[in-house]
């Protein structure tokens, strides 16, 4: 398939398109690498759209702002949208095509089916503190996964129980996508880069630092021996209480199913979520 400069990245506005241009891509003896995002894009997600770029012969880039994945109150119209901006570096970065749906497209209103991840995936920790939220994250990714028919799509690990119940779908499902998990960009501070870092306030963002800095030092805790998850979280809770952060959870888990574990081995997780303001950030470090 031909695709024009001025067309790039082309842009796919229904469900159906997007399947129409997989399957042309598929025809055409190409693989097809999948980044769903919400927009407002920055370095972390262009670091996606690279790592498909090197290894798909094809990218298509959802920009989504999934309405079912926020719980009423929470920032749905308030999430950064920069819609022109978002195609700009996409141009840039080389990806070859734009998911644009808008809402109606993808939730008509006789839409009626659920989809839930269970094994806890759903209602542990990021669930607990946003019920419903992974039954939207749930619902749109299937749908993403059944119209793009990637071979492989790609998370960011900062949103790491996300990954979980992603992987956890697309095995379920039978997709036959390989979800490829890619590394959590941060900026030179360490704070990880995220859409909502947008909403703090320079005060708030120097603040922030404490988020990583917490995480380091338990991992830094965890690499000199110590081996008791309540250590290892009071030591996160410490750091993030003398910035003044409003913790919801911090804990360690196993990377797979995402249950609380006491004596964590290498490649458990440390995870945090924390309101800096009214600013709600979540971080993840491996351990080991
Ligand atoms: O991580 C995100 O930006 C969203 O949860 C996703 C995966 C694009 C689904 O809306």
């Amino acid at each position: 398939m031909r695709i024009r400069t001025t067309d790039v990245p082309l842009r796919l506005n229904t469900p159906a398109a997007l399947r129409r241009w997989s399957l042309r891509c598929h025809a055409a003896g190409m693989s097809v690498g999948l980044v769903p995002t919400m927009g407002a894009l920055h370095a972390g997600h262009l670091s996606l759209v690279e790592r498909a770029l090197e290894e798909c012969d094809r990218v298509v880039v959802s920009i989504f702002v999934n309405p079912t994945q926020f719980a009423p109150g929470e920032d749905l119209d308030r999430y950064p949208r920069t819609l022109e901006q978002d195609l700009a570096l996409l141009a840039t970065a080389g990806a070859h095509a734009a998911f644009l749906p808008a809402a109606g497209d993808m939730f008509p209103p006789e839409f009626a089916t659920a989809v839930r991840v269970g094994d806890g995936l759903s209602d542990r920790l990021e669930g607990a503190s946003r019920p419903g939220h992974f039954n939207g994250v749930a619902l749109v990714v299937a749908k993403l996964l059944v119209a793009a028919r990637p071979d492989r799509a790609y998370f960011g690990q900062k949103d790491a129980q996300q990954c979980a119940l992603v992987r956890r779908l697309a095995a379920d499902l039978d997709t036959g996508v390989e979800i490829v998990v890619c590394p959590t960009v941060r900026d030179s501070d360490g704070l990880a880069l995220s859409s909502r870092n947008a909403y703090l306030t320079a005060e708030e963002r120097v603040r922030a630092r404490a988020i990583p800095a917490g995480l380091a030092a338990a991992a830094a805790c965890f690499e000199s021996g110590e081996r008791d998850a309540a250590v290892l979280t009071a030591t996160v809770r410490d750091v993030l209480e003398a910035a003044g952060a409003a913790i919801d959870y911090v804990a360690v888990v196993d990377p797979e199913h995402f249950k609380e574990v006491e004596t964590p081995g290498p490649g458990c997780e440390i995870l945090v979520a924390a309101r800096m303001g009214n600013t709600r950030l979540i971080d993840v470090l491996q351990l080991g």
